[in-house]
């Protein structure tokens, strides 16, 4: 491919999360989406999928259970013409670091709250991930077709829970039983509710109102929704493209999902407004890496090990940030310089993994690993190296100290350890002077998900008995002295050999700081 191709080629690519609550309709709308793309031809595919119906491997039995999804996966199709790619992050309450490191590898993030509830805690924790890394989100107000909060109180409280300013792109005209359309503000015309195909757009004239004959003419919601729109154009937030790039200002969108009202425009309007990939920052250096540099790099964002149970294998999920992805290239790995050909890739298409042929900067490709990578590692294929940003740690907030059941099965245990920690699947921790370990986990399905599969990949039954949750804070071990530590304050070193205090509660953080003044503590976030 040339470097004009390539050029073209990324400036298709859209690489985004849908973020939200359980519940909110994020599997919904990636349906509808999919359908779009020609993906799906019918609703249901994917629900099936989150029921279990097609669950492909013994790791979904987990999932299964718990009826979840644990993974995030990646799904990719193409939409007019765009490139999509679109990265699941499990919404549900147990976050895994898995979902905040998906959220590391996207150029922006779509925002599905049920209008009914507004901000729930999820979409709280989730915005703030994504609100850290400065990237734009669009939101999408959902389930229109049933009695919700009033949308002048939704679109306020973004800027009270989230402190960020949102910017009405539609206005529904009624809610529920009453719901009658959508006025959009942004394409100057009305979609109607219950219509299908291109007359349900309706052109608004000079006044911002509809021609005659109007089929919603004196119904109080449109004279209602025409008073609220003139309100928000007065009153409202003004669009501002330079704040959205910057996660300043976030469009909103009003819809339902479900009856696939709103979704396609709101998909029209995003795609457009999204950005194409991004450059990305080289560790301790100015140097940014462009999309189109006509070189190869990228990074893993998570490691996922049994897809397939046929295969027992590991697959490395690769952002591309720069260049064209070629099946058997060469590519360095730079932590520690090895060379290795990459035969064997996947690339995400909805339910089948199908081979890659090529993929460029902005798309994600599945790497085949025996046990090569680590997460956050960068690879790269020219002669000059390459190194990104580490991706974030995140402090974990529960631990479990953690045992073979079986004292001779300390070989596996160990290995599958080593290998899980590797993976990124948990975090591990020994205690200071005993060097039992301990592992953190920012949600208690990490914990789940570790003893299930040293159970079933490395035949280690584990026994894991709580701590609880647990404010971690590292201390400079020179200031160290070991009695310091107590039950409130249980002291344990990282895998770097880094002392910190695991706190009871913020009581016990606080009565410490205040005992010892001059002791410095770090979240290390
Ligand atoms: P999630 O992935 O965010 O957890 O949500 P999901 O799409 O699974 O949707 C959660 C529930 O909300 C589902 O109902 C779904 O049908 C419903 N839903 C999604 N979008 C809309 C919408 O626009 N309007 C209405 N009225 N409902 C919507 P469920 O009863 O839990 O599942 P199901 O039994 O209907 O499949």
């Amino acid at each position: 491919m040339d470097q004009k191709q390539l050029q073209q080629e990324v400036n298709k690519r859209r690489t985004f999360a849908i973020i939200s609550h359980p519940d909110a309709g994020k599997t919904t709308i990636t349906e509808q989406m999919l359908y779009f793309g020609g993906v799906i031809r019918s609703a249901g595919t994917v629900k099936a999928k989150k029921s279990g119906q097609f669950a492909t491997s013994d790791w979904m039995e987990i999932e299964k259970k718990r009826g979840i999804s644990v993974t995030s996966s990646v799904m990719q199709f193409h939409y007019h013409d765009k490139d999509i790619n679109i990265l699941d992050t499990p919404g549900h309450e147990d976050f895994s670091e898995d979902t905040y490191r998906t959220l590391m590898a996207v150029d922006a993030a779509v925002m599905v709250i049920d209008s009914a509830k507004g901000i729930e805690p999820q979409t709280k924790k989730l915005f703030k991930v994504v609100k850290k890394r400065g990237i734009p989100i669009f939101t999408f107000m959902n389930k229109l077709d049933r009695d919700g909060r009033d949308p002048l109180d939704l679109i306020a409280e973004l800027e009270e829970l989230l402190n960020i300013e949102g910017c009405a792109m539609n206005w529904p005209i009624g809610m529920g039983k009453e719901l009658k359309g959508l006025y959009d503000i942004r394409n100057s015309r009305l979609e109607l509710y219950r219509k299908d195909g291109d007359d349900r757009f309706l052109p608004l004239n000079d006044e911002g109102k509809l021609a005659e004959p109007n089929p919603i003419e004196g119904e109080g919601v449109y004279e209602q929704a025409l008073g609220e729109v003139d309100l928000i154009k007065e009153a409202g937030n003004e669009f501002d493209l330079e704040k959205i790039k910057a996660g300043n200002q976030t469009p909103v969108f009003f819809g339902s999902a479900l009856t696939n009202f709103g979704v396609e425009t709101f998909l029209d309007t995003f795609l457009d407004m999204a950005p194409a990939p991004a450059a990305h920052k080289e560790q301790d250096s100015e140097e940014i890496v462009k999309p189109d540099d006509p070189e190869f790099s990228g990074f893993v964002f998570k490691i996922q090990a049994n897809m397939n149970p046929n295969h027992r294998d590991r697959i490395a999920f690769v952002r591309i940030c720069s260049g064209e992805f070629v099946r058997g290239m060469d590519v360095t790995l730079n932590r520690t310089g090895k060379v290795m050909r990459l035969n064997n890739a996947t690339e995400f298409m909805s339910d089948q993994r199908e081979t890659v042929k090529t993929a460029v900067a902005g798309d994600i490709v599945g790497l085949y690993d025996t046990g090569n990578f680590q997460i956050g590692d960068t690879i790269y294929s020219g002669k000059k190296a390459v190194q990104f940003e580490d991706l974030p740690q995140f402090t974990p907030e529960m631990f479990m100290e953690v045992q073979a059941k079986n004292v001779m099965k300390q070989k596996s245990f160990h290995k599958g350890m080593q290998q899980l920690v590797q993976e990124g699947a948990v975090q591990l921790y020994k205690k200071y002077t005993t060097n039992d370990y301990i592992l953190g986990a920012v949600g208690q399905l990490q914990f789940e998900v570790f003893q299930f599969r040293m159970k079933n990949e490395y035949n280690c039954d584990v026994v894991m008995k709580p701590i609880g949750s647990r404010i971690a804070r590292w201390i400079d071990p020179e200031q160290l002295d070991q009695s310091m530590s107590s039950t409130r304050n249980m002291l344990v070193k990282d895998l770097d050999d880094q002392p910190l205090f695991l706190f009871e509660n913020k009581f016990a953080e606080n009565w410490f700081v205040n005992k010892y003044p001059d002791i410095k503590l770090t979240s290390k976030l």
